[in-house]
């Protein structure tokens, strides 16, 4: 059987095949990025429109390259949220019109819980249960997953994103949007005993994050360095460096915690941060530490991808999912009201 997954939800568009036997068949990807980076930020409705233009020649791009026609589809996958309103309902509207006219399902597929199985695409595949660290640049959350759609949300950032904070970070720094990347970048070779920033909420007993107070702490790093006329290149470095350091070991400390309190030694960690290499690292060294075992997604999947949504697809297709006539879209859309498949 195979499944069209297409992915709409923010400034990616994205769509792949994906077969219940052979796997991953063909995937390709457009990014906004170049377009909305001259405004700092994703724009929605340009947003909207890009997706408007791309969807269907990927949908093309992809059907040839897995040697298919439209014809031999089963189903067809799309994001229903959460995202941008505007965005998720190109990729729906093409998805269900599609499905309709070629008379098989259209699969609703809750973008999260895309990342969170996107590891599963590559072997060696992570068993269930385990507990998944999903940090994008919306979503933040640890959750324990006892089998696909079974969610339960363990703690979540009470304020920014990751994603958001590194984002933020990184415009303070002078870098372009999205910040992520390039903070990686400029953090290399940076001295970790230059700045002690906060680690936020490590000390408190929950599984909850806070990254507000860190973004604040590295400002005012930022501003004194300023004031003190040697704000370069090294200290940029040093900054860059340090935040992450102090991301990295909250992320492992709330990781660690979770699994404790779970009774689980297997991590998945997923969504754009964890293509990150030394918060990859980080969460490599303590599970190494506790003889248990870390599974990302291939970097290209930690970001959006319409590979992820086409994996998720086929197993809500084959437990039985399906979407109505009517084209719903979930702006907002807690992961743990999915129901177990
Ligand atoms: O999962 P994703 O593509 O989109 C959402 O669903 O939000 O995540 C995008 C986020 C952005 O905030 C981006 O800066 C961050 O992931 N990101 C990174 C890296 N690559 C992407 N953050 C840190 N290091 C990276 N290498
Ligand atoms: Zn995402």
């Amino acid at each position: 059987m195979r499944v069209l997954g297409i992915e709409s939800s923010c400034d990616e568009t994205g769509a792949a095949v994906y077969d219940d036997k052979l796997g991953l068949l063909a995937h390709a990807l457009h990014t906004q990025i170049p377009m909305h980076a001259e405004y700092g930020g994703v724009v929605p409705e340009l947003a909207s429109r890009d997706h408007i233009k791309r969807v269907v020649p990927l949908v093309r791009q992809v059907t040839a390259q897995a040697g298919m026609q439209l014809k031999d589809y089963d189903a067809i996958a799309y994001t229903a949220g959460p995202g941008l309103i505007g965005a998720l309902l190109v990729g729906a509207m093409a998805a269900r019109s599609l499905a309709y006219a070629l008379n098989i399902p259209a699969i609703p597929v809750h973008h999260m819980e895309g990342h969170l199985l996107a590891p599963l695409l590559d072997d060696p595949k992570p068993s269930f249960p385990f507990v998944a660290l999903l940090v994008s640049g919306g979503h933040t959350m640890l959750i324990k997953v006892s089998a696909p759609g079974d969610y339960e949300l363990l703690g979540q950032s009470v304020d920014d994103a990751v994603g958001e904070a590194f984002d933020k970070t990184a415009k303070l720094l002078g870098l372009p949007y999205p910040g992520g990347p390039y903070l990686e970048k400029l953090a290399q070779g940076g001295d970790l005993k230059a700045y002690h920033f906060p680690r936020p909420m490590v000390d408190r007993p929950n599984l909850d994050f806070s990254f507000a107070g860190l973004k604040t702490a590295v400002l005012n790093a930022v501003h004194q360095a300023k004031d003190d006329g040697h704000y370069d290149d090294k200290v940029r470095s040093d900054i860059a460096a340090c935040f992450t350091q102090a991301v990295c070991e909250t992320l492992v400390k709330k990781c660690a915690r979770a699994l404790e309190q779970c009774g689980l030694n297997t991590l998945v960690a997923a969504g754009g941060v964890s293509a990150n290499s030394a918060i990859r690292q980080g969460l490599s060294a303590l599970m190494a530490k506790r003889g248990g075992q870390v599974f990302f997604a291939r970097k290209e999947f930690c970001t959006d991808n319409g590979a992820m949504i086409a994996q998720a697809g086929m197993l809500r297709f084959k437990a039985g999912v399906r979407a109505g006539l009517k084209v719903d879209v979930f702006p907002r859309w807690p992961l743990d009201t999915l129901e177990a498949l």
